[in-house]
């Protein structure tokens, strides 16, 4: 390797290197050739990347080939390659692991494949239906090894051992291990969204808020995934964490796994025992909803399981409310209906439930009307949409409701406790329903 042209660990930290990038010597025989991209602002059209983002790509360079892994966004090819070709030549590439598949990673794979068409490419058994649609015709041409945990490839005197470690973040995620120097490429898995060249954890500037914004928009809905990768990776003997964003972690790595491993460990679950969660939240214009939602509360707290909530969300704040949510086990909604739609509050904390897994939660809705009452039926779709269960038919009352009615919602909460706690006989079905 050409060691003169790579900027030295020892070098680190001094100044600040060129945005156009060059390689950066990571550890022995390990190159990064990746890409700034200090310009962006939005990633994935939804993240905010307030100071830019790096694709990181890798060459571990051992006595019988060169291996790469991961690639950088189409942009940045001309870069990537730049870098490659400082640190290897083409023929001497064998194997390119492509960690995950997203454009980020893979832009500039077609290129480097007309360059080294000879290399063979290692991905998870996901990763190869992605790879498939990505080359297309030209998937026959080349050398593709599908790699599953414990699988590994020689490089001569240098091992890469696969772990597959699927939706952290797309299906087709995995990692990759260096066994001769417990060095561990992750790929999404423990990056983050920042941008400084100075590259390594211990040089750059403070990324804490870039690393936990990234865990909460990229890895939450996939927390139990990330459990599966994390029970795979704590075993590794590791020196250093090389992620596909963000600056490598170099400086106490175990510390970020060990971070990453409270971030996906349910806090609300510990503090209850074993009792089930509800969460009632409701918006009311005239009173009448909010009589229904403690009406629904009541007869919920009856039940000795169930430990319910009651939240008005006229503090109109909802972003508080989503941990409270990813932790419970059934959410209730209660919503007037105002020009034929629920209230703009509501759609809100439901939108932002995107970033967490509802999967499966019981979920539930009622409200007051005055003329046509869509909004219940409404966000029961909304609820479903997001794959939750709604045992219970929607709950509506036409202006304040009656004693009669307030029985009705109390009896409401009581089903869905029963629900909650596997006390629920079979819901009977209203014929009227099925037209
Ligand atoms: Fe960095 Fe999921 O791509």
């Amino acid at each position: 390797m050409p060691a003169h042209e790579l900027r030295s660990n020892a070098a680190r930290g001094t100044a600040r290197v060129p945005a156009v990038g060059a390689p950066v010597a990571v550890a022995d025989r390990v190159s990064w050739i990746g890409a700034f991209d200090p310009h962006l602002r939005s990633f994935d059209i939804i993240l905010r990347t307030a100071n830019g983002t790096t694709y990181n790509a890798y060459a571990v360079r051992g006595s019988d080939g060169v291996a790469i892994v991961d690639t950088v966004k189409q942009e940045f090819t001309e870069t990537f390659l730049r870098n490659l070709e400082s640190v290897a030549s083409y023929d001497e590439i064998t194997t390119l692991v492509l960690n995950h598949l997203e454009p980020d990673h893979t832009g500039a794979v077609p290129e480097l494949l007309r360059r080294a068409p000879h290399l063979n490419i290692c991905v998870s058994p996901r990763g190869v239906q992605v790879l498939r649609a990505l080359l297309k015709d030209r998937f026959e041409d080349y050398s593709v090894t599908v790699v599953r945990t414990g699988d590994t490839v020689s490089l001569g005197d240098r091992t890469l051992r696969f772990l597959t470690t699927p939706y952290v973040h797309w299906p087709d995620t995995q990692c990759t291990y260096l066994e001769e120097q417990d060095l561990l490429f992750t790929c999404d898995l423990l990056g983050c969204h920042f941008c400084d060249e100075r590259l390594f954890n211990d040089q750059v500037g403070d990324f804490r808020f870039s690393f936990e914004y990234y865990f909460d928009h990229i890895m939450r809905p996939f927390k139990g995934y990330v459990v599966e990768a994390l029970d795979l990776i704590e075993p590794l003997e590791i020196e250093m964490i090389a992620p596909g964003h963000g600056p490598i972690l170099r400086a106490h790595p175990r510390e970020y796994i060990a971070h990453y491993r409270r971030l996906v460990t349910s806090r609300l679950a510990s503090e209850v025992g074993g009792q089930k969660t509800l969460l009632i939240f409701y918006l009311s214009a005239y009173g009448a909803t909010s009589q229904m939602a403690s009406a629904v509360y009541e007869g919920a707290a009856e039940n000795a399981g169930v430990r319910v909530s009651l939240f008005d969300l006229q503090v109109g704040e909802v972003t508080p409310f989503v941990d409270l949510i990813e932790e419970a086990d059934g959410l209730a909604f209660g919503t007037p209906t105002i020009n034929g739609d629920a209230v703009k509050t509501v759609w809100d904390l439901l939108a932002g439930l995107v970033d967490i897994d509802t999967k499966g939660k019981l979920g539930a809705a009622f409200g007051s009307y005055g003329w046509t009452g869509e909004a219940v039926a409404m966000v029961e779709a909304r609820l479903q949409g997001l794959k939750m269960r709604v045992p219970e038919k929607g709950l509506k009352i036409k202006l304040h409701p009656t004693e009669e009615e307030l029985d009705a919602c109390r009896d409401f909460g009581r089903r869905l406790a029963a629900q909650l706690t596997g006390q629920a006989g079979p819901r009977e079905i209203d014929f009227a329903d099925l037209q």
